[in-house]
C-alpha cells in the first residue's frame, strides 16, 4: 500500500470511529466497510494512536474513540450528509484558502469544495487589505455555485456572517454579533473576518462561482495578532478563557455553510430576520467612507436586500450596499 493510500485509510478509519460517537466498532466490521484487511485496519489504528488519538480496544466489542488531539484532517471533518465539505482539502499552511479554492475551481469540481488551513502566509481581507493569519486561527474557504440572479449574490456575505454566528454559538454557547456587513464581533472586537469573492464568465458576465472565505480567531494571543491588529481583534481563548478544538469549529462552520448553501436564496426572509437580530451596527452612530469621502450619520436599519440604511445628519436616509462603502463605528471599533 502506498503512503497516500495508507493516509487515506487512516482518515477513513477515523471518520468511522467518529461517526460512532464513542461507541465501539469491531475491526472486522471496519475491514468489511472499507474493503481492506483487518491487519490494515489495525495498522491505521496504531498510526492514529501515534498521532495522539486515544482509542480503546476491547475483545469482541472493538475499537472506540475516547479522545482526539486538536488536528484538522479529513477524518475529523468528513460528513457524507453535507454537500459543503464533501470534497475537502486540509492544509497546515497555505498562502490563502480563497486562492487555493480558486486554483482548484475548474468546471468538474463539485459545489461545496472546502479548503481548511491552520495558517495563511498571504491571507487577504476586504478592500485589498491583508488579513493577519497566524497559527491559532482557523482559515476556511468554500466554493459555492448559487442559482440566483447576480444582484442577489452580494447578500451571501451577510448570510455567511449569520452562518458563522450559528457555528460559534453551537460550539461555544455564546452568540457573537455582526458589524455590518460581515465582521463577526465578540466583546466589541473582531472575532472573524469574511471575504466573499465572485468569478464571472468573461463574455456573458454570468456567475461561475462564489468563494466564501472565513478566518476565525481561536487561540491567538495579543502577541500573535501584533500591535496593529491586537487592539481591534479578539480570539475565543481571550474572550472565553479557553479555545475550542479547531476541528470542532471547522465542522460546525461546514454544517452552517451547508445549511446556507441549501437555503440560499429560497429562505431569504428567515435569514434576513436572523441577520437583523445579529447586526449590532443598527442604532449606532457611524462614519461612512465612500472613496475619499467620509460622512457621519446613524445606522437605522437593514433593508430587504441587506443594505444598511443610514440617516445622515441632515435627516435624509440612504441605503448603502456593502460593495460601495466602508462603515466605521464612531465609538470604538464597532
Ligand atoms: C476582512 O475582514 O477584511 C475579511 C477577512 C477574510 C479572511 C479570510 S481567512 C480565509 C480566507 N482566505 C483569505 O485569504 N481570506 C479569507
Amino acid at each position: 500500500m502506498t503512503e497516500r493510500k495508507r493516509a487515506m485509510l487512516r482518515e477513513e478509519v477515523l471518520a468511522l470511529l467518529k461517526a460512532r460517537q464513542g461507541a465501539p466498532l469491531s475491526g472486522e466490521a471496519m475491514s468489511q466497510m472499507l474493503g481492506v484487511s483487518r491487519a490494515a485496519v489495525w495498522k491505521a489504528m496504531e498510526a492514529l494512536r501515534q498521532e495522539g488519538y486515544v482509542i480503546s480496544s476491547a475483545p469482541r466489542r472493538g475499537y472506540a474513540l475516547e479522545d482526539s488531539p486538536d488536528r484538522l484532517s479529513p477524518g475529523e471533518l468528513m460528513d457524507p450528509n453535507r454537500q459543503v465539505g464533501k470534497a475537502l482539502v486540509c492544509l497546515d499552511t497555505v498562502d490563502s484558502t480563497n486562492n487555493e479554492v480558486k486554483r482548484r475551481a475548474v468546471d468538474a469540481v463539485p459545489d461545496g469544495l472546502a479548503v481548511v488551513a491552520a495558517q495563511q502566509t498571504g491571507g487577504r481581507g476586504r478592500r485589498g487589505r491583508t488579513f493577519v493569519s497566524p497559527p491559532g486561527g482557523l482559515y476556511l474557504s468554500a466554493l459555492l455555485r448559487p442559482q440566483c440572479p447576480l444582484e442577489q449574490v452580494s447578500a451571501l456575505t451577510a448570510w455567511s456572517a449569520v452562518a458563522v454566528c450559528d457555528a460559534i454559538q453551537q460550539v461555544c454557547g455564546v452568540r457573537p454579533g455582526v458589524k455590518w456587513p460581515n465582521d463577526v464581533i465578540l466583546e466589541g472586537r473582531k472575532l472573524c473576518g469574511i471575504l466573499t469573492e465572485l468569478e464571472l464568465e468573461g463574455e456573458t458576465a454570468a456567475l461561475r462561482y462564489v468563494v466564501v472565505g472565513i478566518g476565525v480567531n481561536l487561540s491567538q494571543t495579543e502577541a500573535d495578532f501584533g500591535p496593529e491588529v491586537a487592539p481591534v481583534a479578539i480570539s475565543l481563548a481571550q474572550a472565553l478563557g479557553t479555545a475550542p478544538r479547531r476541528a470542532e469549529v471547522a465542522a460546525a462552520l461546514l454544517d452552517a455553510l451547508d445549511r446556507l448553501d441549501r437555503d440560499f436564496p429560497g429562505k431569504w426572509d428567515s435569514w434576513l430576520e436572523r441577520y437583523r437580530k445579529d447586526c449590532i451596527t443598527v442604532g449606532k452612530p457611524v462614519q461612512v467612507l465612500q472613496g475619499s469621502q467620509a460622512r457621519t450619520g446613524t445606522a437605522v436599519g437593514v433593508d430587504d436586500s441587506f443594505a444598511l440604511v443610514v440617516r445622515w445628519e441632515d435627516g435624509a436616509q440612504e441605503a448603502l450596499s456593502s460593495g460601495e462603502v466602508s462603515v466605521r463605528g464612531l465609538l470604538g471599533y464597532v
